[in-house]
């Protein structure tokens, strides 16, 4: 089996993608993955119409970020896609000018409130320390059936080698499921993010989603550019 890394097609691949996506997300569930790509309402069909929203939202996100750059790893015997990796590419400090996020994935009130502050809170160590251009790894993911069979490392050595090429740092919030691929490629952690977003006036929907999500964590972890692997 040759699993291959590629540059995305646009046009062609994010619907496949964002199936590993959520699949790769799903097993095990985790459950800040609603913040990003709800599932709205329960079933198969819900299930189905979430990634389609997330599909077409990924694409524009894509269309219109100068920043952004996808890969795929493809199992070449099959075709199929089998892990993902969004890179933003910062050739200047992206924070000179904050903007609070633009949440419209989930509908006015209470958990979109949550949201909104929910990806505050993410960025915010981020936003303190790389204060410069850098590279951000804001997606990866291996489909389970294809884990521990090198996918996330020829994401990593491409982002790597790119950000060496750039003179520049490399920085992601990992997940649980993550910090052990950045340790092993000289990652140091930054910050741990204990994301719980607060409101004095929580409504039905706000106290819905938190319970859906609860507080979740991820480090804040960089590779300095040149450093060890
Ligand atoms: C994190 C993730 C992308 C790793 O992808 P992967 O393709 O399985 O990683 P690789 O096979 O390239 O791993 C390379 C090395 O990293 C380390 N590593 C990766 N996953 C590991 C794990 N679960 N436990 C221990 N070490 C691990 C190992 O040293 C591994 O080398 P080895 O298999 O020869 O021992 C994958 O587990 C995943 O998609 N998880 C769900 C989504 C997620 O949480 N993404 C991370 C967001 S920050």
């Amino acid at each position: 089996m040759t699993l291959k890394l590629q540059d995305i097609d646009p046009e062609v691949d994010f619907p496949a993608l964002t199936r590993c996506l959520f699949e790769s997300y799903e097993d095990p569930p985790q459950k800040f993955f609603h913040v990003f790509f709800p599932i709205h309402g329960t079933g198969v069909e819900a299930r189905e119409e979430a990634i389609i929203e997330a599909a077409e939202r990924l694409k524009l996100w894509h269309t219109y970020d100068t920043t952004s750059y996808w890969q795929k790893v493809v199992d070449t015997e099959t075709g199929r896609i089998v892990g993902g990796a969004l890179w933003n590419i910062y050739e200047e400090n992206p924070f000179a000018n904050p903007q609070p996020p633009t949440v419209t994935w989930f509908p006015l009130g209470g958990s979109r409130t949550f949201v909104e502050k929910a990806l505050e809170n993410h960025a915010r160590p981020r936003s303190k320390a790389a204060q410069r251009p850098h590279t951000y790894l804001f997606i990866i993911f291996t489909h389970p059936d294809y884990q521990r069979r090198g996918v996330g490392q020829q994401f990593i050595d491409w982002g790597i080698k790119k950000s060496n090429e750039m003179g520049v740092d490399i920085y992601l919030d990992s997940t649980p499921y993550g910090r052990r691929l950045y340790e092993v490629n000289g990652f140091e952690y930054v910050e741990e993010n204990v994301n719980i977003p607060v409101t004095e006036n929580p409504d039905d929907a706000w106290r819905e989603i938190e319970e859906r999500v609860g507080p979740f964590t991820f480090w804040l972890m960089r590779r300095s550019v040149g450093g060890r692997c």
